[in-house]
This record gives structure tokens, sequence and C-alpha cells, in this order.
């Protein structure tokens, strides 16, 4: 059932919570943001400064349910930002969203994102009434299509030539999606 929530809810799991940004949040997020290599097969080029990590925090900020919204990842016990997920191109009418998530490399390797995914997951299916999410994911990024294989999300087309444009160059991806009902819980999670 899609329903309208006023306020962005904060998602809870075992390590982590998954709540609005703030306008504090900036040095996190020019931490986040602003590390070519880790952007590597990001969508977007690395933030070169922090006026301009301000502005990106800007579109950061509201809660725009009805077509994206975006979570900062704090680690629990430090209150840390270590990531961020979101979901984005909801498409209200065929019940469907693209997901992306990025984590500070200090933190990957720790099944992190795959706690804040399942969370976002349940989420977008429990709350939000979506049918499908999907996931653009550059071939060459196998820690990204892994967890998006590790979720339950299946390898569904590509090459989709020409799809992001990133500093003057053109890059291709894969397309993975999940059906309602198909998402993987629990120890088949663990690696
Ligand atoms: C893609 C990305 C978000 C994955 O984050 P992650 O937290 O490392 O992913 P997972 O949650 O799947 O964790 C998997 C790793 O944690 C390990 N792990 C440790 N404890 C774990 C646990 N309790 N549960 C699951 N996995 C665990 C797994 O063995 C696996 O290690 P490996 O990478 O050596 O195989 C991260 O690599 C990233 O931010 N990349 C840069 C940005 C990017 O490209 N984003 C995607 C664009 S499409």
């Amino acid at each position: 059932m899609a329903r309208a929530l006023k306020k962005q809810p904060s998602l809870v799991t075992e390590r982590l919570r998954l709540r609005p940004f703030r306008t504090s949040d900036l040095k996190a997020m020019h931490a986040l943001y602003s590390d070519a290599d880790n952007l590597r097969y990001w969508s977007t080029p690395a933030s070169p400064n922090l006026a301009n990590t301000r502005r990106v925090l800007r579109w950061h900020l509201p809660y725009r349910p009805r077509h994206y919204v975006l979570w900062a990842i704090e680690q629990k016990k430090t209150r840390k930002v270590v990531g961020m997920i979101n979901y984005h191109h909801r498409n209200v009418r065929e019940q469907r969203v693209d997901v992306g998530w990025l984590l500070l490399p200090a933190f990957q390797g720790k099944g992190y994102m795959a706690e804040a995914g399942r969370a976002l997951l349940r989420h977008l299916f429990d709350e939000l009434g979506v049918r499908k999410v999907e996931a653009l994911i550059r071939p060459e990024n196998t820690p990204s299509a892994t967890l998006a294989e590790r979720l339950g999300f299946r390898l569904e087309g590509g090459p989709i030539r020409d799809r992001w444009q990133v500093d003057g160059e053109w890059h291709s991806v894969m397309l993975y999606g999940l059906v309602a009902g198909e998402e993987r819980t629990g120890p088949d999670l663990l690696p």
C-alpha cells in the first residue's frame, strides 16, 4: 500500500541509523563526494571543492518522497556519517524506483551496505508500496554488483550503452532489478 509519510523516516538497523541529511553534515559529505577514486564508477564527477559540495548538499536536504529521498548512513556507536543511500527516479504509477549507495572506503567490506540496503528495501516495499527496485551499475563495479545480488537483485539487462556521461566521457551500465518478494534476508546475506 502506498502511503505518504509526512516526514522522512529514520531507518534503524543493528549497527546503523539511516537518517535525513542536515546542513551540519557538510564536512562528512565532502569526504564522501570528493574522493575521486571511490567515485570512479559513480554517475557524476567527484566534487572539486567544498562550495560545490554545499550545492550538492542543498538537494540532499528536502524530503521529496514522490521523486527521490537520500539518507545519511550513521554508524550507531560513533554517530559518524559513513555513507549515503537513496532512491530516485521514482515512478509512482509504475511503482518503481532506482537506488544508489556510497560508503567511505574505511567502512566498506563490513556488510554495512547490505544492512542499509535491506532497511531501504523494507521501507520501499512495506511503506511506499513499490513493486520494482532497479540499480544501474557499471560492469566494472564488482563490489556494487555483488551487493545487489546479495540483496536479491537479478541481472536483467545490459550493457545499456552510453547511459551516463561523467566528465565528458560516456559510460554503459548493467541493469539489476528486484521485484517485491524476491529480496534476500537473514543468514543467506552473510558471505
Ligand atoms: C558498493 C559499496 C556500497 C558496497 O559496500 P559494502 O558495505 O562493502 O558492501 P556489503 O554490505 O555487500 O559488504 C560486503 C563485504 O563485507 C564483508 N562482510 C563483513 N561482515 C559482513 C556481514 N556481517 N554481512 C555481510 N557481509 C559482510 C563481505 O565479506 C564482503 O567483503 P568483500 O567486499 O571483501 O567481499 C561500496 O563498495 C562503495 O561505496 N563503493 C563506491 C561507491 C559505488 O561505486 N557505489 C555504487 C554505484 S552503482
